[in-house]
């Protein structure tokens, strides 16, 4: 492209609003900078485009794609604005540094793009209830300044029976729209091996468009997290096309120290018998260990106490069991 050429298609996107081809545009200057051997001018533009993008993704509180989905989308996706950071989620040190890995590609896409890389971006989160997989979806939609929007396919599949791969096509193509992370969750539903006895034609139809979305490229570089409990159910065909998975598992003394402790502020609890503690909190998830911690706060809120005791997050952490095996014990009947 000549420079009038660029200038032109710079302007172009101004008027648009288009900030991510104005930028784009600005690193194909940079890349032409740099082929003609001006090094320190390709970088300096570089420099630019990554300051300019981070301080946009830090007022990304703006309206810009955040508005709620309308139109044919309406019921499709929920859109979700992050509060959160990867911080925020207590996880396995090789969760984080993969997780970390993504968000650093898809900071630098236009960078590897220009290497003739594509970033990764397509995700499998597998994990027991309650461990932080939709959380940690949100964190990365907190990382990079973006949206996130969810699809829970159970619901879908329930309420659009039939139609379901029509819609699903409707969600695909926003995908390549707009850029955002997109949360695929409760993905057994839709993974389920194809050649399973229940397999009905309507749940290969959803496969089936499933691995072509895969497939797909998308300019936008969303990101895509498919989110289940049960990866043994999912087709392999379908395993294959994402660039990484995630286990979380549960939570290891440390962890389980760490959600209790940080779901406990701002509340006061010195000298806790974390050996009680820990012995309590066996086999329960993160969610439930947050809960009860926060459950243990409000006591003190509305007791009127600065301070919680071991007692207290013990008393909650039995009542988080007995839920859990009266919810076990129901599911058998
Ligand atoms: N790893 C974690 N670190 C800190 N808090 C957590 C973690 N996992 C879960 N929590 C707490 O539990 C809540 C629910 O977790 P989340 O929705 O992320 O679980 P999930 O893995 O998506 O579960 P499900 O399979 O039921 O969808 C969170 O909002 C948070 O309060
Ligand atoms: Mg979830």
């Amino acid at each position: 492209m000549s420079n009038t050429k660029q200038i032109l298609a710079m302007l172009r996107s101004r008027a648009e609003g288009d900030d991510e081809m104005f930028f784009s545009i600005a690193l194909q200057v940079a890349a032409a900078e740099a082929r003609q051997g001006h090094r320190s001018a390709a970088e300096e533009l570089r420099a630019e485009v990554e300051k300019a993008r981070a301080s946009k993704a830090r007022g990304a509180a703006v309206p810009i794609a955040f508005g709620a989905p309308r139109g044919n989308l309406e019921g499709l996706l929920e859109l979700r604005e992050p509060h959160l950071k990867l911080k925020d989620v207590v996880l396995d040190a090789m969760v984080v540094k993969r997780v970390s890995d993504i968000v650093r590609q898809q900071r630098r896409r236009d960078w590897l793009r220009e290497h003739g890389k594509k970033p990764s971006r397509r995700l499998l989160f597998v994990g027991p209830p309650g461990s932080g997989k939709t959380m940690s979806a949100e964190a990365v939609a907190g990382e990079l300044g973006l949206p996130l929007f969810v699809i829970r396919l159970e619901q879908l599949i329930s309420r659009f029976m039939g139609d379901t791969a029509a819609k699903l096509r409707v969600v695909f193509d926003e995908t390549a729209k707009r850029r955002g992370v997109y949360l695929f969750d409760e993905f057994d539903a839709v993974g389920a091996h194809r050649s399973a006895t229940n397999d009905v034609a309507e749940m290969r139809r959803v496969l089936n468009s499933f691995l072509q979305f895969m497939e797909e490229d998308a300019a936008t570089d969303s990101v895509i997290i498919c989110a289940t409990n049960h990866p043994k159910m999912l087709d392999r065909a379908l395993l294959r096309r994402y660039d990484q998975v995630l286990e979380f598992s549960a939570p290891t003394k440390e962890q389980i120290k760490d959600i209790i402790f940080r779901n406990l502020r701002p509340m006061k609890s010195p000298r806790l018998a974390w050996t009680k503690i820990l012995t309590a909190a066996e086999e329960l998830s993160q969610a439930e260990l947050a809960r009860a911690a926060d459950d243990a706060v409000k006591d003190a809120i509305l007791d009127e106490r600065g301070v919680v005791g071991t007692d207290d997050i013990l008393m909650r952490l039995e009542e988080r069991h007995r839920m859990r095996s009266a919810f076990l014990d129901a599911s058998k009947l």
